[in-house]
């Protein structure tokens, strides 16, 4: 390998990792800890083996001709049109799969089932936070996207138009993703927590045509509003060509009403013809844009393609998750807004003629156990969810688990951050009864698909690792000079070669494409590298463990926020003359926004700060979506600068992790730090649940 940049000064935080390798902090979340002394280990029990779905000759099937792999993995799927070239990659980082071949989506995640005789199998078992259920067969979903799809025909949405849905998890999200789809057209799903600015921003900047929401959907047993975000993100003057708003009927709030723009969703559909063919697209067609957390201000919409995103995430969805469609019945928790839903609520298990729960609401509505007693309702073989939630039902107990009979479930998969190894048991002793294999997925919105994890019945897991790259995965962990590290060693994580679902470019903006993601790195032939932005320590047997972001990205919750984002949320408020944001180490939610905010009125009683405290926090929610709400807002006299004026955030995070704070010596002041850390030990945290 080569390099192309220095990763050390690109990305300070990197010379942090290495720090807190060489000398572990006290955290006991942090993955590094454990890495020294984690010496269990879980074979694959005998009677998992029997019927495992994964083949361990699929690891040297995907070596020895790795796009040969591909192509036996695509052509599962339904190709009106087979394709004759695998991968094209003469022109990184521009990547084309299964270029000539064709094929529509949504027909094999629906059509093709019911053709093949399937179609009275349950696709979707929905649970209404409420307590309303509905459970909706493969044929009955048919039948609903193709009235959607007319709908869409109608409203004259043409191949290639952006689509933006702000819907809750309900099986309207679902419907209007594959109708979007169906018709060749992109969706830009965004978050239903998301603020009124942050849904005109991604409106805006892929130009969106029609927008999909509900009138409000079921949260913490309340109706969270979102017709009338969209009213408020629409009532802008923006850059979109967005004249009509179709609205899913779901609140039943009261909402305010265009009759030139607005129209039911339930009316529609009914007056739409039942019948749609479904045509063709190019394996390259591109079918969504999702936006996701950078480090500028600015999020980044994420654009991925059909024909080689389906392939890898229907594979991964049924070699992962041991998936037997005939028995299975298949749970992941994450909301449709994020890339966990795209791939492993939509795409993936829809692709495979899987029976999935969908749940439109919070773990904890009405009570605590809601989750397990969804599991208990409708046996629930295989759960996939996010540390944080593990680390939240662990802190409440076994007591509310173990209420609920969960002896269906015989598969857990965890993603979204690193899952420490004290939670993975916890996880799989009682949620598991201490048999299910646990399966911990690296990937990103980037990669589309699942990256790095054990194969069930086939690896020996390990707590805390995500261990190995799936077959036809191509993965290294790079010193910032790009050399491989060597086992025991710790440095960035870089996938070599070109994979289906990869991510195709960033909308609107090719350099910002190749300089995020291709510019630091490159093969020995001489094409660029996939940087992932996280750091990542090979263990002495060679696996994996991820040990988060080394850019200005933090993860909180397993959401992906910026820091920059969040600073520019808070100096739009006229109060805040600076700020700095650090994502610290936090016991349940992996890490926690801390804004440190210097007020334009400098002389101030401690009442007025912790005031403006609680009001910045609310800006932020306002600004970006509850989300990113800081945990704590410190306010501040002075942050701390080189003498070239930028600000030295890790000495931040130190100071809000309750470090000893590290070399101060290139401040311009070095006394900054020292009243940063007497207002943080004055500081009482935030009511988190406002
Ligand atoms: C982190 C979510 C450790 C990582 C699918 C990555 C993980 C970012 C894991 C992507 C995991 C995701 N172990 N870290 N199993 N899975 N991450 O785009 O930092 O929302 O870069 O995709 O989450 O977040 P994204």
């Amino acid at each position: 390998m080569t390099t192309g940049a220095a990763i050390g000064a690109v990305f300070p935080i990197f010379r942090q990792i290495n720090e807190d390798l060489a000398m572990p902090n006290s955290s006991s979340n942090s993955p590094i800890d454990s890495l020294q002394h984690e010496d269990r280990r879980f074979p694959p029990s005998a009677t998992f083996i029997k019927n495992r779905v994964a083949e361990p000759g699929l690891y040297g099937e995907a070596q020895e001709n790795r796009l040969e792999f591909w192509a036996r993995q695509a052509r599962e799927l339904h190709w009106h049109k087979a394709f004759s070239e695998t991968l094209d990659w003469s022109n990184p980082p521009f990547a084309r799969w299964f270029a000539d071949g064709t094929l529509n989506v949504a027909y094999n995640c629906l059509d093709r089932h019911v053709l093949a005789g399937n179609g009275d199998r349950v696709a979707l078992h929905w649970e209404g936070e409420p307590g309303d259920s509905r459970s909706i067969s493969y044929a009955e979903l048919t039948a609903e996207v193709k009235r959607a799809a007319n709908v869409l025909l109608g409203l004259g949405v043409l191949p290639g138009d952006r689509v933006a849905v702000y819907l809750p998890m309900i099986p309207e999200a679902v419907i209007s993703m594959l109708a979007i789809a169906r018709i060749g057209a992109v969706h830009s799903v965004i978050f239903g927590g998301f603020s009124a600015d942050s849904v005109r921003d991604r409106i805006d900047d892929a130009d969106v045509k029609l927008v999909i929401t509900a009138d409000g959907g079921w949260r913490k047993g309340k109706v969270l509003p979102l017709k009338p975000t969209v009213d408020a993100a629409l009532a802008r003057v923006g850059n979109h060509s967005v004249s009509k708003v179709l609205v899913v009927k779901r609140g039943e709030n009261t909402i305010e009403w265009s009759d030139a723009r607005d129209l039911w969703w339930h009316e529609a559909l009914a007056n739409a013809a039942p019948e749609h063919e479904a045509q063709s697209f190019e394996a390259e067609q591109p079918l969504f844009i999702l936006y996701t957390s950078g480090t500028t201000g600015k999020p980044k919409g994420i654009l991925h393609t059909s024909g080689g995103y389906l392939t890898q995430v229907a594979f991964t969805h049924k070699n992962v998750f041991d998936l037997h469609p005939e028995t299975d019945v298949y749970w992941c928790t994450a909301d449709v807004g994020w890339v966990t839903g795209h791939s492993y609520v939509v795409y993936g298990p829809l692709a495979n003629g899987a029976t999935q729960v969908m749940y439109e609401g919070v773990p904890d509505a009405p009570a605590a156990g809601r989750w397990w007693k969804i599991i208990e309702k409708y046996g629930v073989t295989i759960l996939y969810a996010a540390p944080t939630a593990i680390r939240t039902f662990m802190k409440l107990g076994r007591e509310i688990p173990q209420a609920s009979d969960l002896s269906s479930l015989r598969l857990l998969g965890s993603v979204g951050e690193p899952i420490n190894p004290e939670a993975w048991v916890w996880y799989r002793e009682v949620i598991g009864s201490g048999l299910t294999p646990i399966v911990d997925t690296w990937w990103q919105t980037e990669t589309g698909g699942i990256m790095i994890s054990a194969l069930p019945g086939i690896t020996t897991t390990k707590p805390g690792s995500a261990q190995v790259a799936i077959p036809g995965i191509s993965i290294d962990v790079l010193t910032d000079a790009g050399e491989p590290v060597p086992t025991g060693g710790g440095g960035l994580l870089v996938v070599t070669k070109p994979w289906p679902a990869m991510l195709r470019g960033i909308w609107n903006d090719p350099d910002r494409f190749r300089k995020t993601y291709w510019s630091s790195f490159t093969g020995t032939d001489g094409a660029p590298l996939y940087f992932a932005g996280d750091g990542a320590r090979l263990d002495d047997d060679g696996e994996l463990w991820l040990l988060g972001r080394v850019d200005d990205v933090m993860n909180i919750s397993g959401h992906r926020l910026s820091t920059a984002e969040i600073e520019s949320a808070l100096v739009s408020h006229p109060i805040v003359a600076e700020s700095a944001v650090v994502g610290a180490s936090d016991e349940t939610t992996g890490q926690a926004v801390v804004a440190f905010v210097i007020l334009r009125a400098k002389q101030l009683d401690k009442q007025t700060e912790a005031e403006a405290s609680v009001l910045l926090r609310k800006h932020v929610a306002e600004q970006i979506g509850a989300i990113a709400r800081p945990r704590d807002v410190i306010i501040v006299t002075e942050l701390p600068k080189t003498r070239s004026g930028k600000i030295m955030r890790r000495l931040l995070r130190d100071a809000a992790e309750g470090r000893a704070i590290g070399d101060v010596t290139t401040l311009a002041d070095p006394a900054v730090m020292n009243s940063i850390v007497d207002r943080l030990a004055e500081h009482r945290p935030a009511d988190f649940n406002n």
